[in-house]
């Protein structure tokens, strides 16, 4: 896809993947707003990094309709949507109390990504060229036990994001999913607990990997063995080690 001079909105930028995201995709010379729950990493976020910032929180469809009619009212030219919000909470299934924890993380992660898109495309499709940037994971591939409701949202906006490519393909909208391995952020503690592939490494090969014309999937080296687990047969072994066996 073209990575210079668009006008880009990532949701879910306050932090993490989606801040650095952002950053580099400034970087590389395109315009970039961020939007997030959390006002004051909105504001640090205008004071040091010279980067709009806008509201959004995806699992209010109100918050939703006000932060697209605010970013479009001040940037008609955006043209890349990134639905980058997410929450990865553990889950014990044999504790009722699990269930508010599931229903938080399907409004967030799917419905959100869901409402997000719906509210972008009529814009977007306007646009001469525009991309939509979902963000699945390597555990929709294959599950990470302790994580159920996460996995299963995670695999299902990778099936959205084929048919939403698919029922776009006539249009000016192209669908890039990015597909992350473990990586050092805060979102399950990864960042205090050292694992997975620090932020750095892991935007170094995205920003590549999205600059490839047509591209689909992002998938960085560290992300493979779980995204292609199933074809190439090595889906048991995958899940037991993610069962911890
Ligand atoms: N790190 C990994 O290992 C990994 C692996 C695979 C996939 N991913 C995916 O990458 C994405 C970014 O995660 P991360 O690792 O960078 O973790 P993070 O630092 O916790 O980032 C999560 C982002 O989502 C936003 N968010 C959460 N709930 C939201 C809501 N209701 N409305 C709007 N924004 C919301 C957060 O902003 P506010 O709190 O300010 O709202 C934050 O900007 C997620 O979709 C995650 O599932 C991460």
């Amino acid at each position: 896809m073209k990575t210079v001079g668009r006008t880009i909105l990532v949701v879910g930028g306050t932090s993490g993947i989606g801040l650095g995201l952002a950053l580099r995709l400034r970087d590389a010379g395109n315009t970039v707003i961020v939007g997030g729950r959390r006002v004051d990493l909105l504001a640090s976020i205008v004071a040091e990094h010279e980067i709009e910032a806008v509201p959004f929180d995806v699992s209010d469809p109100v918050s939703i309709a006000a932060g697209r009619d605010a970013v479009l009212d001040r940037h008609p030219n955006l043209d890349v949507v990134v639905t980058m919000a997410g929450i990865m909470l553990p889950e014990n299934l044999l504790d009722p109390g699990f269930l508010a924890t599931a229903e938080s993380t399907i409004e967030t992660n799917l419905l959100g990504t869901i409402r997000t898109i719906a509210a972008f495309l009529p814009h977007l499709i306007q646009r001469k060229e525009a991309t939509i940037m979902t963000v699945s994971s390597g555990l929709a591939f294959v599950p990470l036990p302790m994580t159920p409701t996460y996995n299963a949202t995670k695999a299902a906006i990778h099936s959205f994001s084929e048919s939403l490519r698919v029922q776009l393909r006539e249009t000016s909208v192209g669908v890039v999913e990015i597909v992350p391995p473990g990586v050092r952020t805060s979102l399950l503690g990864q960042d205090e607990a050292g694992t997975g592939m620090p932020l750095d490494e892991f935007l170094d090969e995205v920003m590549e990997l999205l600059a490839v014309p047509d591209v689909t999937e992002i998938l960085v080296s560290d992300v493979q063995y779980l995204r292609f687990a199933e074809a190439n047969g090595v889906y048991p072994e995958a899940l037991g080690m993610l069962s911890g066996d």
